[in-house]
């Protein structure tokens, strides 16, 4: 409890209440606001739980007090002593804590004088996110800064206590330690006693926390601070932290009713009402999510749902589809209900141009007008029978419109995933609430468009289905995993899998990823080794801290929930990090600046 015990005050500016009238207190704090009022003097002193109104009178502050309280200016620091008295009824205020009464004070103490800060210490400013951020501590004094920062501490809290009392160890691992492959790039540090060798930070404590099941530990948590160097963005931070949880002896179904009883205490201390998060969650697995929304993180708080009409416009006029469906793609469309009268021309064609952007050919449309008129630029290829049957297929009414994506299933699927959130924003489609759900069995693998390979979906240590191991070699493609990603909002908040336990099953996938025997031992000799021990069948998941507490605080970035983060562009402008080195510590670590 935040209270004023092992301070220098009596109460803090959240407690004094009508009950408190006639009482002697002692209050400390910065003084969020001065003002002079026909001989008396008000200051609104401010502590990290709340505001109180301090009046200052000649008569009975005594000059001194009173001589001083004309001086201070915002954010001073003061202590003060006085006595609680009801505000008059004019000066009531209902949505303070302590908006009934103020301190008549007889005796004022300045600790400290503040520079005037360069922007005001309150609630909704719009001061540009840099200037927050190069005074963040000043940033951090607003009380809507500082409810964030409580929130997280208290979700932290509740992983820790609901983990704990499950028999979770809290274990730290290494942060100077050896690459682990999670699709990122590395921060690397320079080793001096070992001169042109590096440490990486790690992306995640993934090896680690498989060693500790090794070890026999079965059961390990952690919030862990990870690295990752890539494109930042709103929640995407180069350091954020995850609730980092591994398993031994277990299904998959044993680590996601854990995650989903952990959550619900989470969600309880953060104050969500039980109805909000019903366990247990609903699953969609991934060639599911990808079909109806055209995500693997799909956003379930509105409709929307891609339809598949390959087989109503096979064989029809318009070539483009006629095409794509002969040629083994899939012509799939979105109902935007109410969608053609809401939406003139020029919106249509900004989400067909989003549409391009996520790399579609053209975002073809039909909006079905008030006394079944047709306008559309595709309708005279497609003919009025086609079209009837569209509108069956579609369940469309008047006023409705039609997009259509045509390709590829997977391309068309994610253009139309893209094209589902741009025409919520478009329609104004109202997103509250939350909307957890899993989204499961991943593939194993993904096309490297670059390599012309596989890479890992999750990463490499991800458990085959054990239908599909015959696969790896053969259609790694096909090849499904033990995988379970938890979805709230149409955000990935976490994500976990089964592990492979057996080296020789470990070294097939790491194959298929393109690691030969020896490349394999080169790098995960280590892990391979350690498979090698009575590895016993585990698993786990990490939720993005970060994350979680974004979407519960109701904030639009991560950055808004992390204490002294990074701007978008990987620099804290209070720090001025990244910064240079000089000649003598680069020697330090054998580097020379190319
Ligand atoms: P994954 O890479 O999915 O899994 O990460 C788990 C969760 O961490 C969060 N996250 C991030 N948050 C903020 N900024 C970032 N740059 C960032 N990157 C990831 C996301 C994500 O869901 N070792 C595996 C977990 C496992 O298999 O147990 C892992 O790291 O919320
Ligand atoms: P075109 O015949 O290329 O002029 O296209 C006619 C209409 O079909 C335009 O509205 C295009 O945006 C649309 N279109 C073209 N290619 C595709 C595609 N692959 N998927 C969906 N619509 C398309």
């Amino acid at each position: 409890m935040y209270d004023a015990r092992y301070t220098i005050r009596s109460h803090t500016s959240a407690q004094l209440d009508i009950e408190a009238v006639g009482e002697a207190v002692t209050l400390a704090g910065w003084v969020a606001r001065r003002r002079d009022h026909g001989g008396l003097i008000f200051i609104d002193l401010r502590d990290r739980a709340g505001l109180t109104q301090c009046v200052f009178d000649p008569e009975d502050s005594g000059g001194a007090a009173f001589a001083l309280a004309e001086a201070v200016r915002p954010e001073w620091v003061v202590s003060l002593t006085g006595t609680v008295r009801p505000r008059p009824d004019d000066a009531l205020n209902p949505d303070l804590a302590t908006g009934a009464i103020e301190v008549l004070v007889s005796e004022l103490t300045v600790l400290n004088r503040a520079k005037t800060p360069p922007f005001e210490i309150e609630d909704g400013i719009e001061t540009a996110e840099d200037v927050r951020m190069k005074w963040r501590y000043l940033d951090i004094r607003r009380p809507e800064v500082e409810r964030a920062l409580e929130l997280r501490s208290a979700v932290t809290h509740a992983f820790r206590s609901a983990l704990a009392e499950r028999g979770f160890l809290e274990i730290e691992t290494p942060m100077l330690t050896k690459s682990t492959p999670e699709g990122a790039r590395d921060y690397v540090v320079p080793s001096r006693l070992a001169p042109g060798k590096f440490y990486a930070l790690p992306q995640s404590p993934q090896l680690f926390k498989q060693l500790l099941m090794v070890g026999g530990i079965e059961r390990y948590y952690q919030i862990a601070r990870c690295f990752r160097d890539e494109d930042l963005r709103a929640d995407r931070q180069p350091e954020f932290t995850q609730v980092d949880i591994e398993m031994s002896f277990i299904t998959q179904d044993d680590i996601m009713a854990l995650a989903e009883d952990v959550l619900t205490e989470v969600m309880a201390a953060a104050g969500v009402p039980a109805e909000s998060f019903r366990t247990p969650l609903d699953r969609l697995t991934w060639h599911e999510a990808m079909d109806r929304f055209g995500s693997d993180r799909p956003d379930l708080r509105f409709g929307l749902e891609l339809i598949d009409v390959s087989e109503v416009v096979a064989g029809c006029d318009f070539k483009v589809f006629a095409d794509v469906v002969a040629t083994g793609g899939v012509v799939k469309c979105i109902n935007v209900k109410e969608g053609g009268r809401a939406l003139s021309r020029s919106r249509i064609d900004a989400v067909g141009k989003i549409a391009e952007g996520a790399g579609a050919k053209g975002m073809a449309w039909i909006v079905f007008g008030e006394r079944g008129e047709v306008r559309s630029p595709i309708a005279k290829f497609l003919g009025d029978e086609v079209i009837a049957r569209l509108r069956e297929a579609a369940g469309v009414v008047d006023g409705d419109l039609l997009v259509f994506g045509a390709g590829p299933r997977d391309a068309t699927n994610e253009v139309l995933g893209v094209v589902r959130l741009a025409l919520a924003d478009e329609m104004g489609i109202e997103r509250t609430g939350f909307c957890p759900l899993w989204v499961v069995d991943f593939p194993q693998f993904v096309h490297d468009a670059d390599t012309g390979g596989w890479t890992a979906n999750h990463h490499p240590f991800t458990r085959p289905f054990d239908a599909d191991i015959d696969k790896l070699e053969t259609d790694p493609g096909a090849v499904l995993s033990y995988s379970y990603d938890f979805v709230l909002n149409g955000l990935e908040v976490g994500g976990g899998t089964l592990r492979v336990h057996d080296a020789d099953l470990q070294r097939r996938v790491l194959a298929v990823i393109g690691h030969d025997a020896a490349a394999a031992q080169e790098q995960f000799g280590f892990l391979l080794d350690a498979l090698g021990f009575g590895a016993p069948p585990h698993g786990g998941i990490a939720l993005g801290l970060d994350r979680l507490v974004m979407i519960l605080a109701g904030a639009t970035s991560i950055r808004e929930v992390i204490a002294f983060p990074k701007t978008s562009s990987g620099f804290d402008p209070m720090t001025d990090a990244p910064s240079e080195l000089s000649a003598r510590q680069l020697a330090d670590v054998h580097l020379r600046l190319s």
